[in-house]
């Protein structure tokens, strides 16, 4: 499968973007472990347009990372297509994606991100405005299956965007009315695939949980890559555990896998996680040890980013959804006390404390 000129393995599986997640030391660490591709954070065409700072900030990235794309959403199809053109100009990704599936009210309520399945006519015109500002860069759109249960209309509009020059679309099962909940349906998403008009390679989204949904999700449905989002919190491995569990019947040319690494840690006056993984390691041995380095080393790295209280903020997400705590007895407290450390010193003692319990207990 390709996208523009990159080539990607036999069964690519790609990171979502997510707001306040996907952040470059997310993303490193997520590419590391085998994801594909990896998407920045959505930024705001609007405030980008404006030179806000943190929203500036948000079109870091680094080689190593690569490929990497970069996200844009907004209404107003000259800011999007100057965003593109900045985003393009400073970042140089290697996909620029825009989001219409961002159901939030705040986004969606204005006519944004998702809110633009309310406005066709205006989602092509914005879509063929940011192909093209941008000759030189592949432009992909993520979408959903529509507004609401009544209004599916995915298909169709698969077709039109395509029309619009996008080399790539990736579509969350879901409605905008059902937000989150209930479950991604996938079968919309197929008949995407199977359209025979359809000639884009189609990246099938929501409730990827398990090596083994991933399968299926490639058997079933015939997506050409699959995008895994709130499964790698506190779990960034997932990648490693589908790429392994896919492997007999892929030849894989993801970065090398080479587990946790210290980046640049040294300036750090907090301790380092050790790298315990040999190069290649196999999932079957990734053990809460490893698992266990693994989320310090993304603490590290947040730290290192943003700061310690920031830093420690942002990784607490991961740590309080990681199935490497679940089954722990009375692990409550021990929860709390994590989402309450201050210092990465604190928040590593506390993990110390569980790791014989995580050892002998899963
Ligand atoms: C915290 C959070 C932030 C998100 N931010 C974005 C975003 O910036 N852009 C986007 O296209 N989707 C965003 N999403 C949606 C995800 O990319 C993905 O479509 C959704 O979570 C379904 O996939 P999953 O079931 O694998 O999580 C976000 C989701 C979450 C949970």
């Amino acid at each position: 499968m390709t996208i523009g000129n990159i080539s990607f393995p036999q069964y690519p599986v790609f990171l979502a973007p997510m707001e306040d997640v996907t952040d470059i030391g997310f993303r490193l660490l997520c590419r590391q472990m085998g994801a594909d591709l990896v998407y920045s954070e959505f930024v705001s065409s609007d405030a980008l347009v404006r030179g806000v700072n943190r929203t500036v900030e948000k079109l870091e990235v680094c080689d190593d990372e690569r490929p990497v794309a970069i996200q844009i959403y907004g209404k107003f199809v000259e800011a999007m297509r100057d965003a593109a053109q900045i985003v393009v100009e400073q970042a140089h990704p290697d996909i620029l994606d825009i989001n219409f599936g961002c159901p939030v009210k705040r986004v969606a309520g204005k006519g944004a991100g998702a809110g633009m399945l309310q406005n066709i006519p205006l989602m092509l015109e914005i879509t063929r405005a940011v192909v093209d500002a941008v000759p030189d860069t592949p432009v992909t759109v993520k979408t959903r299956l529509g507004w609401d249960q009544d209004h599916r209309i995915i298909v169709e509009l698969a077709e039109q965007l395509q029309d619009c020059g996008i080399q790539a679309l990736t579509i969350h099962g879901r409605t905008r009315s059902q937000m989150y909940t209930g479950e991604a349906d996938w079968t919309l998403i197929g008949e995407v695939k199977r359209n025979p008009r359809m000639h884009i390679p189609i990246i099938g989204n929501g409730d990827i949980t398990t090596p083994e949904r991933a399968k299926e999700c490639f058997e079933r449905y015939g997506v050409d890559a699959i995008m895994v989002g709130r499964a790698t919190f506190g779990r960034p491995w997932i990648f490693k555990e589908i790429k392994d569990s896919l492997s007999s019947v892929a030849s894989g040319n993801s970065l090398p896998f080479v587990g946790p690494q210290p980046h640049s840690v040294a300036s750090l006056k907090t301790p380092v996680a050790p790298n315990p993984s040999p190069i290649g390691r196999g999932v079957d041995t990734l053990t809460p040890d490893w698992k266990l380095n693994v989320l310090k080393q993304q603490v590290l790295t947040s730290v290192e980013r943003l700061g310690e209280y920031r830093g420690i903020l942002h990784s607490r997400r991961h740590l309080a959804a990681s199935p490497l705590f679940k089954g722990i007895p009375n692990f409550r407290e021990t929860r709390i006390r994590m989402l309450r450390a201050e210092t990465t010193k604190e928040l590593f003692d506390i993990m110390e404390t569980v790791k014989p319990i995580v050892n002998c207990e899963l």
